[in-house]
């Protein structure tokens, strides 16, 4: 079993031998910049980790993992945009530090810079990839545009949001995983599995990444703390702690929502989601899903050991950040 360091430290050399040219600087500059912020390179893990699954050696799944995470970082870029984020992975977004403008076309790059990728694959293998990637960037937009429209909402359900985090979040890292698999020659039956298991992976990510938003620490989180309370986003938080609360306690609850301090807003909010039991509630479901996670890994027909796809999903969730 190889541990997550080796894994780790062989993609970031890989990312580090992806040169970008020099010039037109204000292109290729926030992409070396974003990607050298680091990240915890958990999709291009999952990625390889599906290929060592399937018996076979993970460096071939390298280019399907470096796909991944450039659609990955080119999602960030332009989500920081629309989520007006002015930290990511500690350090100044791409449009704080240049401009939206250039945020929006860096990150177009790094979409390009993707497809690429998929390209050093032969012809069989490249259409099998190109359909699952395809089709997941399409949802993946789905997702963004249901977590925009939620913000001015104000009746989103759970099952909503769980389909919009399904979407935004899930799709990736099972997309990650399938492809993996692919890659290695896994069944069509056990690519299926690796999806499920990224998608439960997933919604528990998502919704982990929800509660260190409002209660993270920013040092360790990387991200403003609050942002999503400050943006008005729809999540299980928010979604549970409105149905949890008495008539009085909703009047309490919009009264903080129209609160113009940003440092009161956040803190009042962190206050009143936890006596309303919305944090254990979130916390509780996060353990769901990354149980579900868990049993369809046991589900798999492949005889190999799945230790570290296991390892990588329990790390996750003992995560800061
Ligand atoms: C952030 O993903 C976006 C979400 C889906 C929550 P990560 O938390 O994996 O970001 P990095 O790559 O490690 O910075
Ligand atoms: C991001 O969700 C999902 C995608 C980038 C597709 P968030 O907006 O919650 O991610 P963070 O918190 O900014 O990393
Ligand atoms: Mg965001
Ligand atoms: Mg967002
Ligand atoms: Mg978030």
């Amino acid at each position: 079993m190889k541990s997550l360091a080796t894994y780790s430290a062989y993609l970031e050399t890989a990312l580090q031998q992806d040169h970008f040219p020099p010039t037109p600087a204000n292109l290729y500059d926030p992409l070396r910049y974003f990607l050298k912020l680091g990240g915890k390179r958990m999709r291009p893990m999952l990625s390889l980790m599906a290929c060592k699954l399937a018996g076979s050696s993970f460096e071939k799944a390298l280019p399907a993992a470096l796909a991944v995470e450039y659609f990955h970082n080119f999602s960030l870029i332009h989500d920081d945009i629309m989520d007006a984020a002015p930290l990511r992975r500690g350090q100044s977004t791409v449009h704080e530090k240049w401009n939206a403008n250039i945020a929006i076309l860096s990150g177009d790059v790094l979409l390009v810079k993707a497809y690429d990728q998929l390209a050093n694959y032969d012809a069989a293998t490249f259409q099998l990839l190109f359909k699952v990637f395809n089709q997941t960037a399409i949802e993946v937009c789905e997702g963004q545009q249901m977590d925009m429209d939620f913000e001015t909402m104000t009746d989103v359900t759970e099952k909503q949001y769980l389909e919009m985090i399904r979407l935004k979040t899930s799709v990736l890292l099972g997309c990650a995983l399938q492809m993996g698999g692919i890659v290695g020659g896994v069944s069509d039956a056990d690519a299926r599995r690796l999806y499920t298991f990224g998608e439960q992976l997933g919604l528990a990510f998502q919704i982990q990444d929800d509660l260190l938003d409002l209660f993270g620490e920013s040092t360790q989180v990387g991200k403003q703390i609050g942002g999503d309370v400050l943006a008005n986003k729809k999540t299980l938080l928010s979604i549970s702690a409105k149905s949890a609360a008495a008539p009085n306690e909703l009047k309490v609850l919009e009264a903080i929502e129209n609160t113009k301090d940003h440092k009161t807003k956040v803190e009042q909010t962190q206050k009143l989601y936890t006596q309303l039991g919305a944090r254990a509630y979130c916390e509780a479901k996060m353990e769901f899903h990354h149980h579900e996670a868990l049993k369809s890994l046991e589900d798999m027909e492949l005889p190999n050991s799945k230790d570290e796809l296991r390892e990588l999903a329990n790390f996750l969730f003992t995560r800061a950040y």
